[in-house]
């Protein structure tokens, strides 16, 4: 019988989780895995106010180092999230020869090449499958089943929160904010909503794909990240009408040695099978050669999805011995890739405009568009609401992100235009 001391630090949604899952498993583990799993020691701020009745044999202690210095502990299981003392954590469990399980999807986008680094210095391992759609296996899959191919494109519904919202907008009509509280409620946004709705957690995990994907370990800057809190009832009633959906897509693709990196709230065609995957259901879809192309899915966030991706590195730990070589623990990097950069990037959009209800507004709208060389493909004034704002949509032609940018930004200034336009890419994925 394997035998496994556990430290965990942290014990919040996910944290508890994994204990729970751990306990209920226990049997199961045992009989299947020939692998025994004992939290040791249980490091967390709030320890007063935290239900641990069901942790009979674990030390309890609010200083990490007790952990991390502790000779009888094989395993590391980080799940406090953000980068301090996160990054410190992990730098002295690795330094003190012991793996590291983490679903930190920031400290891994922001360090883990230092981390490989250390890791593979000290012949331990890092195990990461919950910072990328929770128990789904994105990292494993990346690193293992289908190392043999090599990717053009990827293209990921990776933040839970942000699905959970578009979802309950678009089909229980909720409000953006009441869709946020029940997805907070439910323990599937992140401690700051701001990071899931902003569009940076999806940007963590797109750093961490990009890694595994293209071998480029791209900085967080170089990602253009836009979040969801500009889309309306009119955009989602709009996209309806048009047969598309909208997303929050993390998208990054490899053409001529350079790797565009993005997450934008973008329209696809319901026809594909990326429009179906709703609610805190994560998906990525990935164009592989020769395999083509592949969907993940399942449920991304959530207390028992997150576990369940945290004993599941734990058991392939187990499984592993000490010093595997993992695909996903690599420090080097192509340093022949270079990123693209957003103002180069072409693509259709979708444009809204509140704009006044009086005539020639149309024209003036069009004539900034048509200077620029942008074509428009379809204009669409909804009916009026005995209001004298009323939006205006338009599809454009293909543009780069450069001249809309400066177009938008002429339109915004016109006296009849009323609120910053709001423009969303539209994505051909097929
Ligand atoms: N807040 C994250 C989400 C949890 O909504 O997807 C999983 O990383």
């Amino acid at each position: 019988m394997n035998k496994i001391n556990i430290g965990l630090i942290g014990y919040g949604v996910v944290g508890s989780g994994v204990a729970k899952m751990l306990l209920k498993r226990k049997s199961f583990i045992k009989n299947k895995y020939h692998t025994e799993f004992s939290i040791k020691t249980l490091c967390d701020r709030s320890l007063g106010k935290k239900d641990t009745k069901n942790l009979t044999h674990t030390k309890f202690t609010k200083n990490y180092l007790d952990i991390i210095n502790d000779p009888e502990i094989d395993v590391v299981v980080e799940l406090i999230g953000g980068m301090n003392p996160a990054k410190k954590i992990a730098q002295q469990t690795l330094q003190n020869g012991k793996h590291l399980i983490t679903a930190n999807k920031e400290l891994m986008a922001n360090a883990g090449q230092e981390l490989f680094a250390l890791a593979q210095k000290k012949s331990v391992s890092i195990y990461y499958e919950s910072a990328v759609g929770a128990g789904i296996p994105i990292i494993q899959t990346l690193s293992e089943g289908v190392v043999g191919n090599q990717f053009t494109g990827l293209f990921g519904i990776i933040n839970g929160t942000c699905n959970y919202i578009l979802t309950e907008m678009t089909k229980s009509n909720l409000s953006f904010d009441q869709a946020l509280k029940s997805a907070q409620e439910k323990g599937y946004a992140e401690s700051d909503p701001t990071l899931d709705i902003n569009g940076m957690d999806s940007a963590h995990k797109l750093a961490i794909l990009v890694s595994l994907a293209f071998g480029k370990f791209i900085k967080i800057k170089d990602i253009y990240t836009e979040g969801i809190t500009h889309i309306s009832h009119d955009d989602i009633e709009q996209a309806e009408k048009l047969d598309l959906s909208i997303k929050l897509l993390a998208i990054a693709k490899m053409t001529d040695d350079k790797i565009e990196a993005r997450v934008h709230p973008t329209l696809i065609s319901k026809e594909h099978p990326l429009a179906a995957i709703n609610s805190i259901y994560n998906a990525l879809y990935l164009n592989a050669d020769p395999l083509g192309d592949v969907l993940l899915s399942g449920e991304g966030a959530g207390q028992m999805a997150a576990a369940s991706g945290v004993v599941s590195d734990l058991i392939n730990l187990a499984g592993k011995g000490q010093n595997a070589h993992l695909w996903s623990n690599l420090s080097d990097e192509n340093k022949k890739l270079k990123t693209r950069k957003i103002d180069d990037i072409e693509s259709k959009f979708y444009l809204r405009f509140m704009a006044s209800d009086k005539p020639g507004v149309l024209a003036k709208i069009t004539g900034v568009l048509g200077r620029a060389g942008i074509g428009i493909n379809s204009v669409t004034q909804k009916q009026h609401h005995q209001t004298s704002t009323v939006p205006v949509i338009m599809l454009t032609d293909y543009s780069t992100e450069k001249k809309l940018r400066s177009a938008l930004n002429t339109i915004h200034k016109m006296p009849v235009v009323k609120a910053k336009p709001v423009a969303i890419r539209m994505e051909k994925l097929w």
